[in-house]
């Protein structure tokens, strides 16, 4: 194998999909081709697993006018929280708002589909959306910010049991208003009896809109973010049931953060997460692939692994790539990053030709430690802001395995009274992120370690005596391996 060096690359891309040029080398996987056939609505993934990416490769690299990514980011959470259906259940009680609002964004989409040549539903959708927003293409954090919808008289023309709505009043001033979803509700559907007429005649493809980063400003989770993150979930499954038809199938997708949806409840959960959901993975080969599309396309078209790493196993006889693995939770973002820390450690060096050498992997441990650390905080904390604790105490019994007599007698001189998990929950908070693993005994008095990442079956073990760190915190919390 011919070296090819690294001298003049610059990185293995951004760890952010909005800031990576993703879109030169993305990987369409099996999770995408599924999406673009519209055989799931809702896309699970943990944080860095690629939500943004597909959502980018969708909505920017086909040219189609038919597909728009919605971000959230900056999304005014509060102003939505205040539509709220009072005649509905507890848990619908935002299903209404978010049909109107996905109703809304149809409009747009098909409005200013055909602008030259605008059909006459096209010229009503046109008129409601210029009456109530100014223009035909209102921001997405707009579209519940009225205090009043304006309906002209002959045109759209919703109605309840005979009765013409003139306006929809998005305002009640916390009266306890058993209508509001009803009204909301009627407008919403003649808006999409609109958009269908139009995608008929015009014979549309599937109009599809990504909902992403509905994770973001989230500090800790509340019950109203909880509740409008259900709605939007319903709202999109019945629409794109309702919706389903030859021209103009409504697509909404759903993408989410794995934690965030392992704390919803509802009833629909199971139903819903058993035939119409992705879980966004990857393994070792999906990941190499991944990897390797971006040296072909920024540095060698031939390129492979092999061409920028030296051959020379690591301690324990392991690869190189696959001591960088065990480091990461599977996922891109962190291979990503311990790539673009070992180019540096590489090229720190000033030997030609610039390639991974064993030390360059060891020497990037410790800065790619404290940013595993702080992905993890950022996942950890809205569920527990305490988590640190937790992690103190493993810092303290200073072993990378440890059991759990020590870590309750240590982790009880450590957790606060605001700490509101003791040490059994908060042993199995870390397994959820696998921030540790348990010792999990098999048949023949072997026995293995069971990550939550890399063996979800295995589930959470109340009993298990032995547990594990995750060897990417092992600089960060300054942890050793145990002797024999
Ligand atoms: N299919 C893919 N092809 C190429 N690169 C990818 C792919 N999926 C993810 N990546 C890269 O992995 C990194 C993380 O992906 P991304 O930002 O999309 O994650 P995310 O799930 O949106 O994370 P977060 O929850 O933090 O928003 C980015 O650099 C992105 O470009
Ligand atoms: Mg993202």
């Amino acid at each position: 194998m011919p070296f090819y060096s690294l001298k003049d690359f610059e990185s293995f891309g951004d760890v952010a999909a909005e800031d990576d040029a993703v879109l030169e080398y993305f990987l369409s996987t099996k999770a995408v081709s599924r999406i673009e056939k519209r055989e799931a609505f809702l896309v699970l993934g943990r944080k860095g697993t690629g939500k943004t990416a597909i959502v980018r490769y969708l909505t920017e690299s086909k040219k189609s006018k038919l597909s728009k990514s919605l971000n959230l980011r900056g999304y005014p959470w509060k102003v939505h929280a205040s539509r709220i259906d009072h005649g509905a259940s507890d848990i619908e009680a935002y299903v209404s708002s978010w049909r109107y609002l996905i109703a809304v964004e149809l409009a747009i989409m098909v409005a200013s589909y055909n602008k030259d040549s605008p059909t006459n539903d096209t010229k009503l959708l046109s008129k409601f959306l210029t009456d109530n927003y100014g223009g035909n293409s209102p921001e997405l954090s707009d579209i519940l910010r009225p205090t009043k919808l304006k309906i002209e008289k002959f045109s759209l023309q919703p109605s309840i049991m005979g009765n013409q709505l003139g306006s929809v009043s998005l305002d009640r001033e916390g009266a306890k208003d058993h209508k509001f979803g009803l009204e909301l509700n009627a407008l919403s559907k003649s808006i999409f009896d609109a958009v269908a007429k139009i995608s008929t005649e015009l014979r549309l493809g599937p109009l599809s809109l990504h909902f992403d980063e509905l994770d973001q400003g989230l500090s800790e989770i509340e019950s109203s973010r909880s509740k409008m993150l259900i709605g939007l979930i319903l709202a999109a499954r019945d629409i794109k049931r309702e919706g389903n038809r030859e021209f103009g199938a409504i697509n909404p997708v759903v993408y989410l953060r794995t934690d965030l949806w392992d704390d919803l409840q509802f009833s629909d959960k199971n139903k819903i997460s058993q035939s119409q959901t992705l879980h966004l993975g990857w393994n070792p080969e999906s990941l190499l692939e991944l990897i390797e599309a971006r040296l072909r396309v920024k540095l060698k078209k031939k390129a492979s692994w092999n061409n920028i790493s030296e051959p020379a196993l690591m301690r324990g006889s392991q690869s190189k790539w696959n001591h960088i693995l065990a480091r990461t939770f599977l996922r891109p973002r962190d291979v990503i990053q311990f790539l673009n820390i070992a180019l540096k450690e590489s090229k720190k060096r000033k030997v030609e030709p610039v390639v991974f050498s064993n030390k360059d992997i060891v020497n990037s441990r410790d800065e790619y430690s404290l940013y595993l650390k702080q992905e993890l905080d950022d996942e950890i904390r809205p569920h527990w802001s305490y988590w640190d604790e937790a992690l103190q105490t493993c810092s303290a019994l200073s072993t990378i395995v440890f059991d759990r007599k020590s870590f309750e007698r240590e982790y009880a001189r450590r957790r606060t009274a605001a700490n509101m998990l003791g040490s059994e929950k908060a042993l199995s908070m870390l397994y959820r992120f696998s921030v540790i693993g348990y010792e999990k005994r098999s048949g023949y008095g072997g026995s293995s370690w069971a990550f939550q990442y890399t063996d979800p079956e295995a589930g959470w073990d109340n009993s298990a005596n032995r547990f594990k760190v995750h060897l990417g915190l092992k600089e960060y919390a300054k942890l050793r391996e145990n002797r024999g």
